[in-house]
């Protein structure tokens, strides 16, 4: 059959055009991507092929022969149309507080941060770690490095010093950009103090930029580091982009897996860029002229790195920055700065929506929200209840509620509803629809495709997109066991789904031994192994359980070292601790059980489904356990979570 597109596209997210368009970017992908990488990106040469991937291999290369700089595509071709449109807004930690930086200006600072660079030496390929609060100057040195060709590896300033330290350590870092000081929810952050900690064990490091936030008087390392607005201001606002190949790495960007430690996601310039500003623009309905984009997570998750910054930017949008926290210095925030900065779009995570509701409808219905079109969240399940109160309360039934499903591997959105008042009724709890190009496939354990609607499986994906991570850095082997072995010829997410009678989508959680705590990927090996570094601690076992606002609560079962007497209370202080010294605060489980022994199996395997029945309040559904090497600490277990949980 004839594809009932025609070229050039013109891509529409109403129903019914979605539909055939959709049908042609699955049958003809090369002349789809083709064609939107040619007529939406600015090259310097532009490609001779437009992909070369292979599934099977994990082998993804997009756009080769392609010369492309990313900053320029974000920057400078919309510096030279509009100059003085408002490309970021600033809110900073103080509501009203807010800076306007035009395109013009965003330029000649990333400039500037580029040949501060170049005269320091950094060359493209070399890493460099950024460490820094939401702020212009962040944004600034993001497209610095992607100027020059030097790639960043964001770091979210709530990790602590041992986990800074040990993604710099993994990349090879040459430089750091910091900040004096950091400040969310009217406290400070002591940035500087933990990147200088952070660098005890790294040799790596031979320059720290440190930007001025807060003006706080900070320790200076003699010959390493420098203040970022003196080196800036001796240099010119002029830098020519670097011509970068497509496929030159862009960013790494760290994240929870399976084993201990963290890894770094590798995307490339110009298939992440595309995919980016593409599900920008479609899957929120962005018209760059007049809207006004609010993604509020931090630029260190890969949302802000997606949309707060690429997608946004490469579009020509007006992107808000927003440094503070949901509920300062009151639960009407949000909606107070949607009301004064004339918000469009609003993008959050459902954990953030489940704590405002608990505050009640006055701090939302004070404000006015009438230029309020689009509601997106993302890095969890949205509940019911909360899609309920997002769509009716905040949004007066007048907004469209995009639940958008995709991964720090995704590059970008990959299943969600399409916004526009021609669609099919909203869907609480699905993110429904995969996007152009997608094509999700449902497989069980012995990797058989579950066909037809009504079925459910691991959520896998088909075929190559332009925003696939292209590996793990320094381990391609475990890019290719984590996401390409399990299900041979898919990508794997390692999440499960339905797919309902009408074909939407629906994510039933995690399938492997990740947690999903406040929109926040954690490896349950992760919090193992910290916590196991306390001495009186035997051994510990963490899994989630549900959590009315967190999406899921984090459990810890404790064992002791036989010989050791001390206080539960002390114990859970110190493991908490080593929590907050190791990873972050955000990752300290939210309750704890010293246990006698843990459920194992005769081969010394821990029993999770056990614990995770425990940990729900659901020892009624325990089932069989007679398996266990030792059926009765099961009992034991159930009357000290009903008497000794302590809970943080
Ligand atoms: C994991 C990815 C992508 C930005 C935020 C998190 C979960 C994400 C949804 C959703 C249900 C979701 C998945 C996924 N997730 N979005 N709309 N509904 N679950 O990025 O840290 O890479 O985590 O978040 O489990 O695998 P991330």
């Amino acid at each position: 059959m004839e594809s009932s597109c025609k070229y050039p596209l013109q891509l529409s997210s109403v129903s019914e055009e979605y539909a055939a368009q959709y049908e042609e970017s699955l049958k003809n992908p090369e002349q789809f991507w083709g064609h939107l990488a040619r007529t939406r990106l600015r090259w310097i040469k532009e490609f001779d092929q437009v992909m070369d991937c292979d599934m099977n291999k994990g082998s993804f290369k997009w756009f080769q022969g392609g010369v492309i700089n990313v900053s320029e595509n974000c920057l400078d071709r919309h510096a030279e149309r509009n100059p003085d449109k408002a490309a970021l807004i600033w809110e900073k930690d103080e509501p009203g507080e807010q800076e306007v930086v035009s395109y013009s200006t965003l330029l000649d600072m990333t400039c500037q941060v580029a040949n501060v660079l170049k005269k320091d030496g950094v060359k493209k390929g070399d890493r460099v770690a950024i460490y820094m609060p939401v702020s212009p100057l962040l944004v600034a040195a993001m497209l610095a490095c992607a100027r020059i060709g030097a790639i960043h590896s964001i770091v979210f300033g709530g990790f602590s010093a041992e986990s800074l330290g040990s993604r710099i350590i993994d990349g090879s870092c040459s430089v750091v950009f910091t900040a004096d000081q950091g400040v969310r929810g009217g406290k400070v952050i002591p940035l500087k103090q933990t990147v200088d900690e952070a660098l005890k064990g790294c040799d790596c490091v031979r320059r720290v930029f440190v930007a001025r936030r807060t003006g706080a008087k900070v320790p200076f390392t003699e010959g390493r580091d420098v203040w970022l607005d003196e080196a800036m201001s001796q240099e010119s606002t002029v830098c020519p982009p670097e011509p970068l190949d497509s496929e030159d790495i862009l960013f790494m960007l760290y994240t929870s897996g399976s084993t201990g430690k963290p890894k770094g996601i590798v995307h490339t310039q110009a298939g992440y860029l595309l995919y980016a500003s593409m599900t920008q623009q479609y899957a929120f309905d962005f018209r760059s002229e007049s809207d006004v984009f609010a993604c509020v997570a931090d630029i260190g998750w890969i949302t802000g790195h997606s949309y707060v910054v690429y997608g946004p930017l490469c579009n020509g949008g007006t992107t808000v920055l927003f440094e503070s926290h949901p509920i300062y210095p009151n639960p009407g925030r949000y909606w107070e700065m949607v009301e004064r900065l004339k918000i469009t779009h609003f993008y959050t995570a459902p954990t953030a929506i489940r704590l405002l509701i608990k505050y009640g409808d006055d701090w939302v219905t004070k404000y006015n929200r009438s230029t309020l079109r689009i509601l997106g969240c993302v890095g969890e399940p949205l509940n019911r209840e909360a899609w309920l109160w997002y769509n009716n309360v905040v949004g007066r039934e007048k907004c469209t509620v995009v639940d958008t499903y995709w991964q720090t591997e995704t590059g970008g959105i990959t299943i969600t509803p399409r916004p526009g008042p021609d669609n099919s009724p909203p869907k609480p709890g699905f993110p429904t629809r995969p996007f152009w190009g997608m094509e999700p496939a449902l497989l069980s354990l012995e990797n058989e495709v579950q066909h037809g609607p009504d079925v459910s499986g691991h959520l896998c994906f088909k075929r190559p997109w332009p925003g696939i991570a292209r590996t793990i850095w320094g381990s391609h082997e475990a890019y290719l066991r984590i996401y390409f072995e399990p299900h041979p010829g898919y990508y794997f997410t390692g999440d499960g789904a339905l797919r309902d009678k009408e074909n939407d989508y629906r994510i039933t959680g995690r399938v492997d031994d990740m947690l999903n705590s406040k929109g926040h990927r954690l490896g349950t090996a992760e919090l193992e192994c910290a916590m196991n570094h306390e001495p009186q601690v035997a051994e510990t076992a963490v899994v989630g359980y549900p959590h009315e606002i967190f999406g899921e609560g984090i459990m810890a079962f404790v064992i002791l070292k036989s010989d050791v007497e001390i206080k539960d209370k002390d114990i859970v202080g110190s493991l908490k601790e080593l929590v907050k010294k190791k990873i972050a605060a955000f990752a300290i489980p939210t309750a704890f059980l010293v246990v006698p022994g843990l459920p194992k199996t005769r081969s010394g395997k821990i029993m999770r489904r056990v614990l995770r029945k425990i940990a729900a309040d659901k020892a009624s559904e325990l089932g069989d356990v007679s398996t266990l090497a030792d059926p009765s600490i099961v009992k034991q277990i159930v009357e000290i979570y009903k008497t000794k949980l302590i809970e943080t």
